[in-house]
């Protein structure tokens, strides 16, 4: 299908944006007072992160603020979703708040306004203050009230301005990933480390919820997940109720408290002597009501009990002879509809924007310029899916493309390019791939139709 017969299906209202996050493209990582995050620290422990590269400079978007919302102008962005690095608005986390540092998004959030782009904001996407983590990081409750008085400073400042404020970026990475597997900062390994981890980063981001209303109670104010299209392996009972399990235990964990006011009974059961201290008001502080739901999508997973596993006795299984981006993800769309509507079954939820999709690529420039076919058809088959979703009634009002360019990608470093931008990281040259034109026409096309 064309861009344009794509485009439109979706209404001249609906959000189309670009998403970043500021530890993966903005560099200057020492400069106007920015002091360590924990993937400052993280980057310089060998082995951590791919080639031993490092946010430091990254996309140098920091210097480059200008002429990338030129660039986003120019792609025909509606919004754009970037984060705010808490290390350069309040660099130890607590304490003495950095001018030099919030005014970079306040000039962001101008130039944007100017270029006629919503400014979404992030508060955080995984970059905690190096002196928070000495206070115990995400483990200790005194992180959640941090990042409220945080979101406070942030929304004094910008939330005039802003068109919609995430809590929290996958906090599933926050937790799961960074405290119990070790693969994120700061790379732990460690359950009741995780489990603790989980629930401060639930209270946190209900505490910032309440900090957000306080300030401005009118604007859209949500939170971004991960959320699994778990397929079980087999129809056997088995495998559906490991499915169940592990979804209880990797999303249950974040979107019970947050939609129902619980934890899922079965973690507690499972966890009851290692689970951290739960106040009493903690579960009515997280339940706090959201007005959107953010969604990063990219690929299914598909799950096979496995006793032999600690709860949640159950293991991911890659599938077979199927395709895959250079993430080695499967490439699956229809497993974006199961998402929405499995979510949808379980909870009463907001509108949803899907915050993230996209993929990795072995992009090249030939030329001076980068054709990514396969890019294109991942998104043409996401944004196709989407469209029927809400063609049968699923309220979805928004979708960004991660990303705007390519950037640090986390322990992978600059070997992943998920930019629909190519960046020629000798150059810091940012060069439109196929894609972007593809993704521009589409949301160009929409507007015309209506
Ligand atoms: C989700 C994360 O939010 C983002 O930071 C990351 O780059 C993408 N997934 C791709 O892995």
């Amino acid at each position: 299908m064309s861009s344009i017969a794509l485009s439109k299906r979706f209404p001249r209202d609906f959000v189309f944006g670009y998403a970043t996050a500021a530890y993966q493209i903005e560099g200057a990582h020492d400069e106007d007072g920015r002091k360590p995050s924990i993937w400052d620290a993280f980057s310089r422990i060998p082995g951590r992160v791919r080639g031993g590269d490092s946010g430091d400079v990254a996309c140098d978007h920091y210097h480059r603020m200008p002429e990338d919302v030129r660039l986003l102008k120019s792609l025909s962005a509606d919004a754009y979703r970037f984060s705010i690095a808490w290390p350069r608005v309040i660099p130890d986390g607590r304490g003495p708040v950095n001018e030099k540092g919030i005014d970079f998004y306040d000039r962001l959030v101008d130039e944007l306004l100017r270029a006629e782009i919503k400014p979404y904001a992030t508060l955080y996407h995984w970059d905690l203050p190096i002196e928070q983590h000495g206070r115990g990081g995400w483990c200790a409750r005194d992180t959640a009230y941090a990042f409220a008085d945080y979101t406070d400073v942030v929304m004094a400042r910008l939330g005039d301005r802003l068109s919609g404020v995430m809590t929290l970026n996958e906090p599933w990475c926050s937790g799961h990933l960074s405290y119990l597997i070790g693969e994120h900062a700061p790379g732990e390994r460690n359950l009741a480390a995780a489990l603790a981890a989980i629930h401060t980063l639930n209270l946190g981001h209900g505490l910032a919820v309440q900090a957000i209303k306080a300030r401005r109670a009118d604007l859209p104010a949500g939170i971004v997940y991960n959320a699994k299209a778990l397929y079980p392996v087999s129809d056997r009972p088995a495998d559906i109720a490991a499915t169940e399990r592990y979804r209880a235990f990797h999303d249950g964990v974040f979107m019970d408290p947050v939609f129902l006011g619980r934890y899922p009974a079965d973690v507690l059961d499972a966890f009851g002597p290692i689970m951290p201290e739960i106040a009493a008001d903690d579960l009515k502080i997280i339940s706090t009501p959201i007005d959107f739901l953010g969604l990063n999508f990219y690929a299914p997973e598909r799950i096979a009990a496995d006793p032999a596993l600690p709860y949640p006795h159950a293991r991911s299984v890659q599938a077979e002879n199927v395709p895959r981006t250079a993430m080695g993800w499967e490439i699956h769309a229809p497993a974006l509809d199961r998402l929405l509507t499995d979510l949808n079954a379980r909870y009463e939820l907001p509108p949803i924007y899907i915050a993230e999709n996209g993929c990795a690529q072995y992009d090249e420039l030939v030329d001076g310029k980068c054709d990514d076919p396969g890019r294109i058809d991942y998104l043409e088959k996401h944004l196709s899916v989407l469209a029927d979703a809400r063609d049968k009634g699923i309220r979805v009002d928004g979708y960004f493309v991660w990303s705007l360019m390519d950037n640090f990608e986390w322990s992978h470093g600059y070997a992943k390019r998920f930019g629909v931008v190519y960046v020629d990281y000798e150059t810091q040259a940012r060069i439109p791939k196929s894609s972007a034109i593809w993704y521009r026409d589409l949301i160009a096309g929409r507007a015309q139709a209506a």
